[in-house]
């Protein structure tokens, strides 16, 4: 494969069964719902790679500390040892829970963003796009172009562009930017790091201008992976360090905790700037929780504060991304162009580069995704014009660049035997990419249309 398959560094303790229906019946499941994967019921899917978000397994101590949950509703244990933790590895003063990630968004956005303002970020995510475009903001991608390149081999495809940054703080001018944004790992565009060097920059040109600069640290110890593989002088430096290092070139930080807080639920926001965190506190009142719980359950905070710090040890994260390496390896050895470099929780089929001439006003990646289900039971998501084609204000059709179907790995879940299926079900779907049809939208609208879209089936 070319590289090493690390050792595994848990065995299986608890077990859920799952099921693979027929051909015939993942035919007529997929036709009910709409060919929109997300209408699926699970106990219909073989193997979910829907989302690594909330779907991963907790560890023995995990489950452990849910039974020291401290349920009061203000002032608990459990918010007293979730703070610790988040500060001990993030450094920052003012910490809110929030029930999950884009929770923390909508906090954050709806306390910092008004309408005519501009939100640069190296990429939104869809939740994080939608969240600043409710508050009338702008949401504005500066990652560099090479990320556009799927095959380019970039070691940190997810850096921002530092020159259109200062481009677009001079032009738009730093009283319409009220803050900068960072995602690490970059999800929308492959689960790509950045690299330290690019955050201090970034930092720099922030501090510069004195605008708040919050990091989306959803992936943050997988983006501490490959800092510490390709960057010189980290390869040798204990991951929560590295994070020490990442936070303190911040002001804050959004997190759901459902990726690397190895939790089912919950999320975080984070800041050190006490105008953002006392606006962001009373939003939170009333949007989310009391400020000590901020809509989890005492015992969630428990499982929050343990799991940051299993994302942090070295070998979970070299099996983590081992396993991302070896679908996106077994991928491409039977000739399916994916994005590359292979990022952290996902690999992301190229569709556009498998199926060249398929029309993107067809939905290329949502066919290849809904043929993959009825192949083999796998559910994917869509990540191409069904998520980002949108209206221009002069009425045309704009595409994005890239359509990908992603295929996410839930956190210590599934097997290589599980993969394998994935790989055989995929190289299946490729064979007959000449044959996959069209699809229209026949219901569903706006920025979070893939949610709930529904699709019927069109001639290419
Ligand atoms: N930011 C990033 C980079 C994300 O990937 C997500 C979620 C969020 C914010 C929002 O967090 O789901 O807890 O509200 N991504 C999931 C995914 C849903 O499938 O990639 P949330």
């Amino acid at each position: 494969m070319g590289w090493e398959i690390p050792h595994k560094p848990y065995r299986i303790k608890v077990v859920e069964e799952i099921s693979i229906p027929s051909r015939e019946e993942r035919i007529d499941r997929i036709k009910k719902a709409g060919y929109n994967v997300f209408n699926l019921r699970a106990e219909d899917i073989y193997v979910d790679l829907l989302t690594d978000s909330g779907t991963g397994a907790m560890s023995q101590e995990q489950w452990a500390a849910l039974m020291r949950g401290d349920e009061s509703y203000a002032g608990s244990r459990s918010f007293a040892r979730f703070e610790k933790a988040v500060r001990d590895i993030f450094g920052f003063r003012h910490i809110l829970p929030t029930h999950q990630g884009r929770g923390a968004e909508n906090v954050l956005f709806s306390s910092t963003v008004k309408p005519g303002d501009i939100v640069p970020n190296n990429m939104h995510f869809d939740t994080t796009r939608a969240n600043v475009l409710a508050n009338g903001g702008d949401p504005v991608d500066l990652v560099i172009d090479d990320a556009y390149d799927p095959q380019k081999p970039h070691p940190f495809k997810g850096n921002m562009d530092t020159a259109k940054l200062t481009a677009l703080i001079e032009e738009a001018g730093r009283d319409r930017i009220p803050l900068i944004m960072m995602t690490i790992t970059n999800n929308s565009g492959g689960g790509q790091p950045v690299s330290m060097k690019n955050l201090r920059a970034v930092s720099e040109i922030a501090r510069r201008y004195e605008i708040p600069f919050f990091i989306d640290a959803c992936r943050y110890a997988e983006n501490i992976y490959f800092i510490r593989e390709r960057e010189k002088g980290y390869s040798d430096l204990p991951p929560i360090e590295i994070a020490r290092e990442i936070f303190s070139l911040a002001d804050g930080m959004t997190m759901s905790a459902k990726k690397d807080g190895l939790a089912n639920i919950g999320g975080i926001l984070a800041t050190n700037n006490e105008e953002i965190f006392n606006r962001a506190r009373e939003r939170l009142i009333l949007m989310e929780g009391f400020p000590t719980y901020g809509g989890l359950a005492g015992r969630d905070l428990e499982a929050i504060a343990v799991g940051l710090y299993e994302a942090l040890d070295p070998a979970y994260l070299a099996d983590r991304i081992g396993q991302t390496r070896y679908l996106g390896e077994g991928l491409k050895s039977v000739g399916i162009p994916i994005v590359e470099p292979i990022g952290g929780h996902a690999v992301y089929i190229d569709v556009k580069g498998l199926i060249p001439d398929f029309p993107q006003r067809l939905f290329p990646a949502l066919s290849f995704a809904v043929e993959l289900y009825i192949e083999a039971g796998v559910r994917a998501v869509e990540v191409g014009s069904v998520m980002f084609a949108h209206t221009d204000e002069a009425g045309n059709e704009v595409y994005p660049r890239l359509e990908l179907v992603r295929l996410a790995i839930p956190r210590r879940t599934y097997t290589r035997t599980h993969l394998d299926a994935v790989i055989e079900g995929a190289a299946a779907v490729a064979k007959r990419k000449d044959e996959l049809p069209g699809y229209r939208i026949i219901a569903g609208e706006g920025p979070l249309r893939h949610f709930t879209a529904r699709f019927e089936r069109i001639e290419r």
